[in-house]
């Protein structure tokens, strides 16, 4: 069953992860254009495109815990899961800036906000590991190197869970779901021999 299922998994390129994210993100974007987003069609992107960032993060986690127990392996769409994660947050992040706030100086205010900072703080320790997703960057840095750097995703990824329980205000079912489940599938990290990826 797994091995049928890997199988299948195998013949499935990842520039469809690639494809499938860029027209997610695009269709949303005409959405709102086209004002069927509702009352609030710049609150409602931001927080869709934020909630892509986190469901791909969880994904971009969910890889080798999967693999582990189930032996089902989606390590070949890992990368790509993280770079939509990055990608997702940019994109929260522009919508913000230059639709949500009145200028974008205005950001400048809003970084004392225990909530932005959360967010700010868990986009940037994305930055990195964006940056040295290629094969080159890791031939460049070697094995264990890269996988320290690339460990940084575990607190880019406390930091978004904390980020989204602040903006809950309050113990929303929702927000407590996605912090339970960045602690479970980071809880299921520790005890894994190092080395196995993030
Ligand atoms: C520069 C970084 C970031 C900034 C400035 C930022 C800012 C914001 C703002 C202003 C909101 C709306 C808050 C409200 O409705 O009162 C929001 C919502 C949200 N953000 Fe971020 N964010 C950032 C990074 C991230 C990252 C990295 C993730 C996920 C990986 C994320 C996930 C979310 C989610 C899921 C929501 C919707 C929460 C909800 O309505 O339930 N954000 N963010």
């Amino acid at each position: 069953m797994t091995g049928t299922l890997n199988a299948a998994l195998r013949r499935v390129p990842p520039w469809i992860v690639h494809a499938g994210a860029a027209g997610w993100a695009l269709w949303w974007l005409w959405l709102a254009a086209a004002g069927a987003l509702g009352p609030d069609p710049v609150a409602r992107l931001e927080q869709d495109y934020g909630t892509a960032a986190l469901w791909l993060l969880l994904a971009t986690l969910a890889v080798t815990p999967l693999r582990r127990w189930t032996g089902v392996t989606l390590l070949r769409f890992r990368r790509a899961f993280g770079l939509w994660t990055f990608g997702f947050g940019v994109a929260h992040l522009v919508v913000w800036l230059f639709l949500d706030l009145s200028a974008p100086i205005a950001a400048i205010a809003e970084l004392a906000r225990p909530h932005i900072t959360a967010g700010v703080l868990s986009l940037l320790l994305m930055v990195p590991l964006a940056l040295t997703s290629t094969d080159a960057a890791l031939r460049r840095l070697g094995a264990q190197s890269w996988r320290r750097l690339h460990r940084l995703v575990y607190p880019a990824a406390i930091l978004a869970a904390t980020h989204q329980l602040w903006i809950a205000r309050g113990w929303e079912t929702g927000a407590l779901l996605w912090v339970g489940a960045t602690g479970l599938l980071l809880g299921l990290r520790v005890g894994m021999r190092p080395g196995g990826g993030h």
